[in-house]
C-alpha cells in the first residue's frame, strides 16, 4: 500500500476528529500542522510528534506532505484549497468548500489544473442511517417520493461565538446557522431528494443577535426536481443539541430518522433499519462519520476509480442551497437554484 503523509491547517475544535481519524488509517502519517496560534500549535505538534508551521504557505512547500486537511475559518477555505492544489497536494477540506456559490468556478479551475484531488467533509453522508436511506431510495422500493421534512434544533450561545472570533460574522463565517450547522442537513435533503429545483425561505435572528450578526434560525420550503416538497426548519437558539429529525414520505412507506435511529413506517407498523453511534467522546450531533469520510478519501487517493468521495460538485449543491435561502429571504420570493449556480 502506498504510504501517504498528511498535514492539517487549523488546530481548533474540529481538527481533533481529523487527527483521530488519521491515526486509525494504515500507512498514513501526520507529518505537520499549521496554525497562527504559535503556543497552541507548538504544544500540539509535540503531542502528535510532528512539525509545526506558523505559516501554512511554508508548509505547502514541504515535499514530504501528500494530503492537506483544511480545518480553518470559512473565509480561509477557498484561498487555502487553491494554494494547496497549486502546490500539487491532495486536499480534504472541512465544509463549506467556500463562502459563496460564486467561488466554486475558481476552485474548479484550480482543481482541474492540479494533480491533487479535492474532497469535502460532509461526514453525515456516510452515517449508516444515511447510507441505508440512499440505498432504499436508489432501489425505488418505496415508490414515488412525496416529501422530505427536516428539523434541526441546536444550541449555540455566547461562549461558542466568543471562543472563535471568526464565528458570527458575514465576512469570516459567510452567515451563521445555515452555512455552518444546517448545511449538513441541507446537503442530506438535497441528496435524498435528488436535487432542489427552487426554494422559498426566510432567516431571522431573534435570540442570538448580540453574538452573531447573521441568522440564528431559518425555515424554507423546497421543490425537488422529482416533484416532492421539502420542509426545513433549523435553529441555533435551542437549549440543547437535539438529534436531527428527518422524515421522507414515499408512496409505500415513511422513513423516519429520530434520535439517530432510522425507522421504516408502513401500514404494517414500524421497524428499525439502522442506527448511528458516536465513537467514544464524539459529539454525536456532529454526526459520527469523520473517521469513515476520511478513510474513504484516502482509499480514493489510492484507488482513483473508487467513488464515495464528496467532491466539489457534490459540495457545491448545499452551498448553493444556503445561498438561495439567503437570497429568497432578502427578496421574499422563490429562487431557482439555476440562478445561483456558477
Ligand atoms: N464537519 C463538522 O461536523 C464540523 C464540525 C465543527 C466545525 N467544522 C468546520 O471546521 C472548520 C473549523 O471550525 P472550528 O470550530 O474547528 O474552528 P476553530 O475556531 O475552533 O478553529 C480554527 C483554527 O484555525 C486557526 N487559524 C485561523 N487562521 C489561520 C491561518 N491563517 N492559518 C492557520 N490556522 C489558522 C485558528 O487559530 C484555530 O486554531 C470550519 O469550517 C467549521 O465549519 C465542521
Amino acid at each position: 500500500m502506498t504510504s501517504l503523509n498528511a498535514a492539517i491547517i487549523g488546530c481548533g475544535a474540529i481538527h481533533r476528529n481529523h487527527v483521530d481519524a488519521l491515526r486509525l488509517l494504515p500507512d498514513v502519517d501526520l507529518r505537520a500542522i499549521a496554525d497562527v496560534d504559535t503556543p497552541k500549535g507548538e504544544h500540539l505538534a509535540q503531542r502528535y510528534g510532528c512539525r509545526f508551521y506558523r505559516d501554512y504557505q511554508e508548509m505547502l512547500l514541504a515535499h514530504d506532505i501528500d494530503v492537506v486537511h483544511i480545518c480553518t475559518p470559512h473565509y480561509l477555505h477557498k484561498p487555502m484549497i487553491m494554494a494547496a492544489l497549486a502546490a500539487g497536494k491532495h486536499v480534504f477540506s472541512e465544509k463549506p468548500v467556500a463562502m459563496s456559490g460564486g467561488d466554486i468556478a475558481e476552485i474548479r479551475h484550480a482543481a482541474y489544473a492540479s494533480t491533487g484531488r479535492l474532497g469535502v467533509c460532509y461526514q453525515n453522508r456516510v452515517n449508516p442511517t444515511s447510507q441505508t436511506i440512499d440505498a432504499l431510495l436508489t432501489a425505488g422500493t418505496l415508490g414515488e417520493m412525496h416529501s422530505i421534512k427536516a428539523i434541526l434544533t441546536w444550541s449555540r450561545g455566547d461562549a461558542y461565538y466568543r471562543d472563535s472570533d471568526w464565528r458570527g460574522w458575514f465576512a469570516t463565517e459567510g452567515g451563521s446557522l445555515l452555512i455552518n450547522q444546517a448545511i449538513h442537513t441541507l446537503d442530506l435533503m438535497q441528496w435524498f431528494g435528488g436535487g432542489v429545483r427552487r426554494v422559498k425561505g426566510v432567516v431571522d435572528n431573534a435570540t442570538l443577535n448580540e453574538v452573531t450578526e447573521a441568522e440564528d434560525s431559518a425555515m424554507a420550503t423546497f421543490e425537488f426536481h422529482n416533484g416532492a416538497r421539502g420542509l426545513f426548519y433549523a435553529s441555533n437558539a435551542h437549549v440543547t443539541d437535539s438529534p436531527l429529525l428527518l422524515e421522507i414520505h414515499c408512496q409505500h412507506g415513511t422513513l423516519r430518522l429520530q434520535d439517530n435511529i432510522l425507522w421504516l413506517l408502513t401500514g404494517d407498523g414500524q421497524r428499525e433499519l439502522a442506527r448511528d453511534t458516536a465513537p467514544d467522546g464524539g459529539k454525536s450531533y456532529w454526526g459520527t462519520g469523520h473517521q469513515q469520510a476520511i478513510a474513504h478519501f484516502y482509499h480514493a487517493l489510492r484507488h482513483p476509480t473508487a467513488d464515495g468521495v464528496m467532491d466539489l460538485d457534490a459540495a457545491a449543491c448545499s452551498l448553493q442551497l444556503v445561498e438561495a435561502i439567503y437570497r429568497s429571504s432578502q427578496l421574499r420570493r422563490w429562487i431557482n437554484l439555476t440562478d445561483v449556480i456558477d
